[in-house]
């Protein structure tokens, strides 16, 4: 026997043993891409470094034996160093996505690409619960949101991107006609949480906290919860009844919902934070920003979100014939198109700049002028008019573009001398929202008045309090950016109740350069859009304008999804070990091999451009197998592993055993699931044991949601045995 120590730890080992059996036998990681025990060592990657005491070099622990009295370091500075360049280089060289771009895009992160996949392959409700990992109010925010996903969708580069956010409806709205899904809840904490403001960032940290088995209370001084969503946006994009059921759902998760409770008359922050654990500042932004034009006191001058909401309320709402809305945003678009429902005969909207400047969606832009708003672009109110108190008409000068401003966007500046006057009835300015800063002023705010919180841990001046959603740090912005905000906050409170750290550093991921993608040879298929009413049907009501998919068309739709992201996500090993260290390979990057095979037959699928050269899957081929069926072609930077005599891999002598997939320590070889559409997917594999004539042999199962969607030969008498995937499938119970 053999006596040595390994980060400290003494050891035994028998003499021939290896520093990487050694550490393995020990409970030590070590690092490796090309090294399997199945196969003899290759010792190509450069991964399994070590340092030994009294040896100048670094050690590959992969096939370096170990000696008596040698003193092991695997985690020394040297040793983590050499592991990062190694990774640098072959990440530099390694050209795949991990995640798709649409999900990068979201702010909440939602999983686009697998909800959009599934939805494709009708698993409607596996596509749910994959939405509300990152969103409790999928029915409601796939109406609503400006959804940054499909800006990022690069089947927008082929022709049009994927309809993302009608399909995350789609996908919620059969869920609330049918189980209404409930996540699993951990055990009780005992720890109490209190979440001040119901809107979309206070709903979803409830419920994710009361998912982790907290006691989670949520104080809201309207008479209803839902924030913005309820009281800002209008029926005819988000019927109420819709967000009243999503709410419910958060409901059942235990959270419990108090309304009619405003912070600083009923309660304060600091009373709360004696009581709960912890509390949570989600009070939104709802004081309308003025413009600061003479007159804007007037009567008939109001707030854009003051508007919606007593239109909302069902409160005596007086616009008028004529009426006037200030702003290019999406408020302004539901100002316009509800003064339109409340029987105003004209309506204009006033913007600095021109259309293709508008912030507002541009479905909203063109469904507000088909109901007969009338857009003034470049022009901007210089003052609104009264008389006896009551404003009669607007001023506005006349602007045109000039030099683009720090935005990007091109400055509008006054066209000297050219004004123009509109009598108007009322004037609507929604311009844009802020906090309330007497409502929080317990909390330290920054210079733009919203609240000061930490951008990684949400964490507030006052111990125990944090603050997300439209009142902190850069003030409003969409739901969804504060649906992400509150699903990291939930993860911040969850480790501060329990005492612990929360990681702040962003893991590496691999990303293709677009530039560099081949969008012109993709066939195209133009996206499927949602029918809607017609103008005439829905301008004089708040009927929900946009009437959804059918399944049919939901399906066709998300089968145009390009599936970006990488299959291997959940297991590559390559990633795995990227991930550990903070690398940075684009100092390496040179020019981007494109090396891209779509070189597949029916169960494997091959990507050589996600290689990194490890040799697993040839020597597995070759030395287990004894088949060959795969080889490394070429020579230096042109290396390959490509089918023998480059013949598609069905025409070789291979025989799907899976044994290369298996081994594959990236997404270079994967194995194909009986979903029509491929989905990157969190799986979960089992092995079982199954008899094939007559014998004991084992198959790793996979499943998602309780189904199977691979099964894949996990010895030598399965992969031997010449049974296709399917009939693999059907010995199991
Ligand atoms: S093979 Fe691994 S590292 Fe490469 S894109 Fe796929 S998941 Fe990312
Ligand atoms: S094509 Fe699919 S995976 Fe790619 S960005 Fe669009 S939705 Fe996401
Ligand atoms: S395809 Fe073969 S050589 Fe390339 S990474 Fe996968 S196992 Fe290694
Ligand atoms: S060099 Fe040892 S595992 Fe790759």
């Amino acid at each position: 026997m053999l006596n040595l120590t390994i980060n400290g730890k003494k050891i035994q080992v028998e003499e021939g043993t290896t520093i990487l059996q050694a550490a393995r036998e020990n409970g030590i990681y070590i690092p490796t891409l090309c090294y399997d025990d199945a196969v003899k060592v290759y010792g190509a990657c450069g991964l399994c470094v070590v340092e030994a005491e009294g040896i100048p070099k670094l050690l590959r622990s992969c096939s370096a034996k170990c000696s008596d009295g040698m003193v092991i370091n695997t985690e020394s500075d040297r040793v983590v160093q050499s592991r990062k360049v190694a990774m640098e280089l072959l990440m530099s060289a390694h050209d795949g996505d991990c995640i798709a771009p649409c999900q990068l895009n979201c702010p909440a992160r939602t999983d686009c690409q697998g909800y959009v996949g599934l939805i494709a392959n009708g698993e409607y409700d596996a596509a749910l619960k994959l939405i509300k990992n990152k969103i409790p109010l999928p029915a409601s925010i796939g109406r609503v949101c400006p959804h940054p996903c499909e800006t990022a969708c690069r089947r927008g580069k082929v022709d049009e991107p994927i309809n993302i956010a009608q399909l995350k409806s789609f996908a919620a709205d059969i869920d609330l006609n049918k189980d209404k899904y409930i996540p699993d809840k951990k055990p009780a904490t005992g720890k109490k949480v209190a979440v001040i403001g119901g809107g979309p960032a206070g709903l979803t940290v409830a419920y994710r906290l009361a998912v982790q088995g907290h006691e989670v209370h949520i104080f809201d001084k309207m008479e209803k919860m839902g924030g913005m969503l309820r009281y800002g946006i209008p029926q005819y994009r988000l019927p109420k009844e819709i967000l009243d059921e999503e709410i419910s759902i958060i409901e059942r998760t235990g959270v419990k919902m108090n309304n009619n409770l405003t912070l600083g008359k009923d309660y304060t922050i600091e009373s709360l934070n004696s009581f709960y654990d912890a509390v949570i500042v989600a009070v939104g932004a709802w004081k309308s920003s003025n413009m600061r034009t003479p007159g804007e006191e007037l009567d008939g001058v109001i707030g854009g979100i003051d508007f919606l909401r007593d239109v909302a309320l069902k409160n005596d709402v007086n616009i008028g014939e004529r009426v006037v809305i200030c702003g290019g945003g999406n408020t302004a678009m539901d100002a316009c198109r509800t003064a339109v429902r409340l029987g105003a005969k004209e309506v204009y909207c006033v913007y600095r700049r021109t259309r293709n400047e508008m912030p507002a969606e541009d479905i909203e832009i063109t469904e507000a002028e088909e109901e007969g708003v009338q857009f003034k672009f470049l022009t901007n109110p210089i003052s609104f008019n009264g008389e006896s108190g009551k404003v009669k008409s607007i001023t506005l000068q006349i602007m045109q573009l000039g030099e683009p401003d720090a935005s990007g966007r091109r400055k509008p500046v006054p066209v000297e001398g050219k004004t123009e006057e509109i009598e108007v009835d009322s004037v609507i300015v929604a311009i844009g929202q802020k906090l309330v800063s007497d409502d929080v002023k317990e909390l330290k705010l920054n210079d733009r008045g919203n609240i000061e919180a930490d951008i990684d841990t949400f964490k507030t001046s006052i111990d125990g309090v944090f603050a997300i959603g439209d009142a902190t740090n850069r003030g409003a912005s969409i739901a969804i950016e504060a649906i992400g905000e509150a699903n990291r906050c939930a993860v911040s409170v969850d480790a501060y109740l329990k005492n612990e750290e929360i990681e702040t550093r962003v893991p590496y991921i691999s990303r293709r350069d677009e530039e560099l993608i081949d969008f012109a040879s993709k066939e195209k298929c133009p996206a499927i859009k949602p029918k809607v009413l017609g103008a005439e049907q829905r301008k004089d009501n708040f009927d929900e304008v946009c009437l959804g998919y059918t399944e049919e068309e939901a399906k066709a739709e998300a089968s145009r999804c390009l599936e970006c992201g990488c299959k291997e996500y959940y297991k590559c090993r390559l990633l795995n070990v990227a991930q550990r260290y903070d690398i940075h390979p684009e100092r390496f990057k040179g020019e981007m091999p494109q090396k891209y095979t779509a070189n597949s037959n029916e169960f494997i699928e091959r990507n050589s451009a996600k290689c990194i050269l490890c040799g697993l899957c040839v020597r597995s081929c070759k030395e287990v197998m004894d088949i060959s069926a795969i080889g490394l072609l070429g020579r230096g930077f042109k290396t390959e592993v490509a089918p023998a005599f480059n013949l598609p891999l069905d025409q070789t002598k291979c025989n799907n055993c899976g044994l290369c997939v298996k081994l594959c320590p990236t997404g270079a070889l994967t194995e194909k699931s009986s979903l029509a559409k491929q989905v990157p997917l969190d799986e979960s594999y089992t092995e079982q044991t199954v008899k094939i004539n007559n014998q004991d042999a084992k198959v790793l199962v996979s499943r998602y949601n309780g189904k199977v969607i691979r099964v894949i030969p996990n010895d030598s008498v399965s992969r031997n045995s010449g049974l296709t995937r399917e009939e693999l499938a059907s010995l199991i119970k």
